[in-house]
């Protein structure tokens, strides 16, 4: 692309501000600049443009929702549902949706938050551990069990290095696939790009619901297609506690016919920033922490629980056909007013101390509503759930580490050994299992002596 195109592409945008220091670059900048501008959907700019109000953004108003149904836990260990979900995994109808795309800003990590050390011992990374689990189903159903890894520009090529570096971890190559999400623009409140440098527009991950398009781009669908993949467990980089692709989840899913179906816990309290599980209409919803009235998240029903109660923490099961109409339907955009750095007018990058553009993403749990036929189910969150989030306090490092002991020594504990605690239930001595060692409870058992003591750190690898 040449300037004159670039610059008439941006006018008909009315976007040709992002040229203002044209004349400051050097060749190499100018190459850049082009070559992004060619890149970017100037079209999608106007269209996520109309989106701002002159308030700026107004969120969607969800007056009209109702809780949704849950099932209960049990049907997660049933039996039929068991046997069904097995049957699937070994037969190799099960595919793995891992979504690493996102940019970790609130734990401040350099590079992908997959690659942060987390398990209590080996300091295993998170894209380790979750590597790991594949590799045990794998093995235990003897069936290749794809996963497929959403990444962004901003972390795919680190991402993939660090996957060949391990060795994959074990898993075969023929067995992983990277696909790149798309990114998009923030705007200022006028609907004008941003420069983060003279050289280069600010982008930024088009957010989760990014994985229709990119994996429809990538050609990861018919690949599933090609594999006899029918059902896609979906899950997020930064729960080390996920039982990927558990059985009875899959089961239920496949016996009910869904066409998309949510683990959902209780919420802590009212403020806790869990996306709820609703009703609008006689079809199902997620609706955003931040998108709920303050009366909405302190509502309280029968028995004075909270009305809405389940949120979601991004544990899925789609059907692969379900997701491939999906992918024709455009997914609506949630719009966040961040912090955006950008340049002032000598050029130089400014990081604003306070929210100055509009960034837009979209939502994997906006294809619900579409789905004739949705599971909820609600499960324990302290087996399965404990996020790296944040650098210090809730949903970090440390608290994720804490959970993950608790897990094993529940599971030790449950095959009559002792484990020493504190005053607060942690462990007293570090533990830690692989789960190729030992992928469930059952599998612990005959491998761990009962009456057997924990007297110092614990590494069954
Ligand atoms: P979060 O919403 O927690 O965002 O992502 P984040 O980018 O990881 O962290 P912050 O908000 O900047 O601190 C939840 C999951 O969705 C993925 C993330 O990688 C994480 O697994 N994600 C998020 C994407 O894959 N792409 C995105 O554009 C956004």
């Amino acid at each position: 692309m040449t300037y004159d195109e670039a610059l008439a592409r941006l006018k008909a945008h009315g976007q040709e501000g992002a040229l203002r220091f044209w004349n400051k670059l050097d060749a190499e900048g100018r190459r850049r600049l082009l070559a992004q501008i060619g890149r970017i959907d100037l079209d999608n700019v106007s269209r996520l443009a109309r989106l701002l109000t002159p308030r700026g953004s107004a969120g969607p108003a969800h007056a009209d929702i109702a809780p949704a149904t849950v099932l209960p836990g049990l049907e997660l260990a049933d039996a039929a549902n068991v046997r069904a979900g097995r049957d699937a995994l070994r037969a190799g109808r099960v595919g793995v949706l891992l979504v690493a795309g996102g940019q970790g800003s609130r734990l401040g990590f350099e590079g992908p938050k997959g690659m942060f050390p987390l398990a209590p011992i080996t300091g295993a990374t998170l894209f380790e551990i979750h590597a790991r689990k594949i590799l045990a189903l794998q093995r235990a159903y003897g069936a290749d069990l794809p996963l497929y890894v959403m990444t962004s520009r901003a972390n795919d090529a680190a991402t993939r290095d660090f996957f060949e570096r391990h060795g994959r971890f074990g898993l075969p190559a023929g067995a992983v696939r990277f696909f790149v999400q798309g990114m998009w623009p923030a705007l200022t409140a006028d609907g004008q790009l941003l420069l983060d440098a003279p050289d280069h527009v600010f982008e930024s991950p088009d957010g989760h619901g990014g994985i229709l398009d990119a994996l429809e781009a990538d050609g990861s669908f018919d690949d599933m297609s090609r594999r006899g993949v029918e059902f896609l467990f979906y899950f997020q980089v930064d729960n080390p506690l996920v039982e990927i692709a558990d059985p009875g989840f899959i089961g239920l899913h496949r016996r009910r016919e869904a066409d998309a179906s949510v683990k959902v816990c209780a919420k802590k309290h009212p403020a806790e920033g869990l996306g709820v599980a609703v009703e609008r209409g006689g079809r199902n919803a997620i609706v955003e922490y931040s998108e709920l009235t303050d009366a909405q998240k302190e509502a309280t029903g029968s028995g004075g629980r909270l009305l809405f109660l389940y949120g979601s923490v991004a544990i899925h099961v789609f059907s692969l056909d379900f997701l491939r109409q999906e992918c024709a339907r455009r997914l609506p955009v949630h719009i966040a007013h961040k912090k955006v750095p950008y340049c002032d007018a000598g050029g130089q990058t400014v990081a604003p101390d306070r929210p100055n553009a509009f960034k837009f993403e979209k939502f994997i749990f906006d294809v619900l509503p579409d789905a004739e036929r949705v599971v909820n189910v609600e499960f324990a969150r302290e087996e399965e759930f404990s996020p790296v989030k944040n650098a210090r306090g809730d949903d970090s490092p440390d608290t994720a580490r804490r959970d993950m002991m608790r897990k094993q020594a529940r599971r030790l504990e449950q095959c009559g050994v002792t484990v020493p605690r504190d005053a607060q239930g942690l462990p007293r001595h570090r533990i830690e299992i692989d789960p190729c060692f030992a992928p469930g409870p059952a599998d612990l058992r005959g491998k761990v002596k009962p009456g057997m003591r924990v007297e110092g750190d614990l590494l069954l690898a």
